[in-house]
């Protein structure tokens, strides 16, 4: 164990165990690695210090190690204590990385841990849901003279920006990193579309084709969810508050209806809206026996988990992150993962390819940001020259070629 980081990392024994992990993720980032080659012959980031606050698995690994490639001193820390990998962090702290996480850490030991992370006085955050970008404009406050610029990574935190900038409260620049095309194309979508599944299936073991799977949300993770849910044969509905978005799903050969009639049909329930409280006590009361819940959200309470355990006459965990909970009617609901995001909770998140893309776009618009002169406080589109590059060696990376 490092000495910057006592008594933080869970399980220092386990430390090849992650270093395997991490490699297996970077034989299949091959974009990232092109740029960690780049990065270290060019150090854009010596002198210079780097916050990582994402999901803290393998592939996030694999992008703080390329900011040290790139001369940067870097600081890692969870966005969500759940997805937080003990294995990766004791490789990463043996490899010599400030890493202050530790799975199933609490809100309090989480908010230490960011604050921990925001001791190094980072120049450039990577943030995943705006976590860090919150402390920035409170309790700390006082590192923003020092602060180049924010990359944001998820649909939660680029609204959680945006509104700060409507306010005319937004302290610093941010790039909004999760609205370029290689970010949701790929890593909303079909990330989502694919891990949200690999991690119904490993909890529960039972069959997707022939259930009734209700999404809610038809943005690009609903979509993705949607997408896949039917080519493993499920019948799909979708729920949805934007009248084009559903006129769009039933478009798509979805059935669209209102969310307490989807409950009283569905097998499987999996929420992506971003949005607290989407599923409530009136949800939990409409379903059947058996319903299984899920959570592709970026906050836990898009599912109203404290409704349901209050709501409960029992409950009983039937396999790991499998908790059954047996409403006042008699029918049991089983609950994936806490209501956490359940493919990070309750699996290993996107494959390493979706990744590759999504964490291209983070490395170059780091380096975009340090290269830049003093950028005001402002939400920022990534500019279209770093979403075609990425493109362009995604495109590469899998040896296709086009006009
Ligand atoms: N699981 C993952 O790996 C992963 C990946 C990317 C993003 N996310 C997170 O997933 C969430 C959704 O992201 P997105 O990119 O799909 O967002 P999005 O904005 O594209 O889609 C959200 C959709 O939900 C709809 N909606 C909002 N409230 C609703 C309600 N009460 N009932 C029905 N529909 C409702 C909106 O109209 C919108 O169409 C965010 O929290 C984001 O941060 C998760």
């Amino acid at each position: 164990m490092s000495e910057q980081t006592p008594n933080i990392v869970a399980s220092p024994e386990r430390a090849a165990e992650g270093q395997s992990k991490i490699e297996w993720v970077r034989r299949n980032m091959p974009i990232l690695q092109g740029l960690e080659k780049e990065f270290s012959k060019q150090k854009p980031f010596a002198g210079k210090r780097v916050l990582v606050c994402v999901h803290l698995e393998a592939k996030t690994a694999n992008l703080a190690t390329v900011f040290a490639a790139g001369g940067a001193t870097v600081a890692v820390t969870g966005s969500n204590p759940d997805s937080t990998k003990d294995d990766v962090v004791a490789a990463l702290d043996a490899a010599g990385l400030l890493v202050y996480a530790r799975h199933g850490a609490t809100v309090e030991e989480m908010r230490r841990y960011m604050n921990m992370a925001l001791d190094l006085r980072p120049h450039i955050v990577i943030d995943d849901g705006g976590d860090i970008v919150e402390l920035l404009h409170g309790p700390r406050a006082e590192l923003l003279p020092e602060l180049i610029g924010v990359c944001e990574e998820t649909t939660t935190g680029v609204q959680r920006a945006k509104a700060l900038a409507a306010a005319g409260k937004l302290r610093l620049p941010v790039v909004l990193v999760n609205e370029a095309r290689c970010k949701y194309l790929f890593d909303n979508m079909h990330g989502t579309g694919q891990s949200v599944w690999d991690a119904v299936m490993r909890t529960t073991n039972l069959v997707i084709a022939g259930k009734t799977v209700v999404i809610v949300g038809f943005g690009w993770c609903g979509r993705g969810c949607a997408l896949r849910a039917q080519g493993l044969g499920a019948q799909v509905i979708i729920c949805e508050i934007d009248p084009v978005k559903a006129a769009d799903a039933s478009m798509m050969g979805y059935q669209a209806m209102p969310l307490t009639t989807a409950c009283r049909k569905a097998d499987i329930v999996i929420t992506a809206t971003g949005i607290t409280g989407t599923l409530r006590q009136k949800h939990f009361e409409a379903m059947s026996d058996g319903a299984l819940i899920a959570n592709a959200g970026h906050f836990q309470d898009e599912i109203d988990v404290i409704a349901l355990k209050t709501l409960a006459v029992r409950d009983e965990q039937v396999r790991e992150k499998l908790c059954g909970y047996q409403l006042p009617s008699g029918a049991w609901v089983y609950l994936l993962g806490d209501g956490n995001i359940v493919n990070i909770a309750c699996g290993d998140g996107h494959p390493a390819e979706v990744m590759d893309t999504s964490f291209s776009l983070q490395a170059l618009c780091a380096r975009f940001l340090v290269g830049e002169t003093r950028m005001a406080p402002a939400v920022y589109a990534v500019p279209d020259h770093i979403d075609r590059r990425v493109a362009e060696l995604k495109l590469a990376s899998t040896g296709i070629e086009i006009d």
